[in-house]
């Protein structure tokens, strides 16, 4: 497994022949943005709060205004911040191979704020709203409430995201795992691989004969696996990519 300088040549060479780029992202890639990922030992949110308590229904059903006001912090914190490098790479990626499609695991909108098209964001966007017994979607709601406001059919209003427990969206389910046994290069930015489905995307990939790279500071539940491994934080490695495919 090759890294440094000539697993970057190696990383452009394929993306140059690929003829359908796959692309997973997770928490990594947002944080040189200021995001907190989940599993991070000291910083990460997991680290720090209840995934019970706040990211299951029935911790929203338990304490729905502890959620919201969660979930109102979370999203200050993303109005404040801007894309990074690696988001920004990634875009420019999408411009140059002939198909692309990125699913990510994030939550931020940051890939779409970079300027990414046709999104999959497979655990659902913190900026979107729905209510919890109809799944109504919700048009803009107003940040600083203490409480959950209520949907016009009497339930409560909350945050468009998937949680612990609860399904994906059929339709993003399906076609990402139709571009994963579609594509011919799967290129996995910034996620430990815990949690699944989502983590399942890339051995699918590579069970039908796509070529792995990874690009994350650290190892992985995946890292054995993929075929080329460039250990660091993507803000940096992609944007090295994206100059050496330009040229
Ligand atoms: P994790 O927090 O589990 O993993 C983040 C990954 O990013 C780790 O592998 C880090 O090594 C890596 N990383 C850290 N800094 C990086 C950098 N600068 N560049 C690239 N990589 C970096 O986050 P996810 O894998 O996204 O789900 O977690 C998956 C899901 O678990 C989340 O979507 C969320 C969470 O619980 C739900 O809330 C349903």
């Amino acid at each position: 497994m090759k890294t440094g300088a000539a697993g970057i040549e190696l990383a452009v060479d394929w993306l140059k022949n690929c003829k359908f780029l796959f692309v997973l992202t997770g928490a990594g890639v947002s944080k040189e943005s200021g995001i907190p990922t989940f599993r991070d030992a000291l910083e990460g949110l997991w680290a720090n709060y209840n995934p019970e308590e706040l990211a299951t229904p029935q911790g929203f059903k338990k304490n729905p205004s502890l959620v919201w006001q969660w979930y109102d912090s979370r999203r200050d914190k993303v109005k404040e911040v801007e894309p990074n490098p690696g988001h920004f790479a990634l875009v420019e990626i999408q411009k140059i191979v002939p198909n692309f499609f990125l699913v990510t695991q994030n939550v931020d909108g940051l890939h779409i704020r970079a300027g990414s098209t046709d999104v999959v964001e497979i655990h659902g966007n913190i900026s979107r709203f729905k209510c919890f017994d109809k799944h109504h979607e919700q048009a803009d709601v107003p940040g600083g409430l203490k409480e959950p406001p209520k949907c016009d059919c009497g339930s409560l209003i909350r945050p468009d995201v998937v949680w612990f427990g609860e399904a994906m969206p059929e339709k993003l389910l399906r076609s990402s795992f139709a571009a994963a046994e579609k594509a011919d290069l799967a290129l996995v930015v910034g996620t430990s691989g815990l949690v699944q489905p989502a983590a399942s995307l890339p051995f699918v990939a590579k069970q039908n004969g796509a070529r792995i790279i990874e690009v994350n500071p650290n190892r992985t539940e995946l890292t054995d696996s993929c075929d080329l491994f460039l250990e660091g934080p993507s803000g940096m490695v992609l944007p090295e990519i994206v100059e050496k495919l330009r040229r």
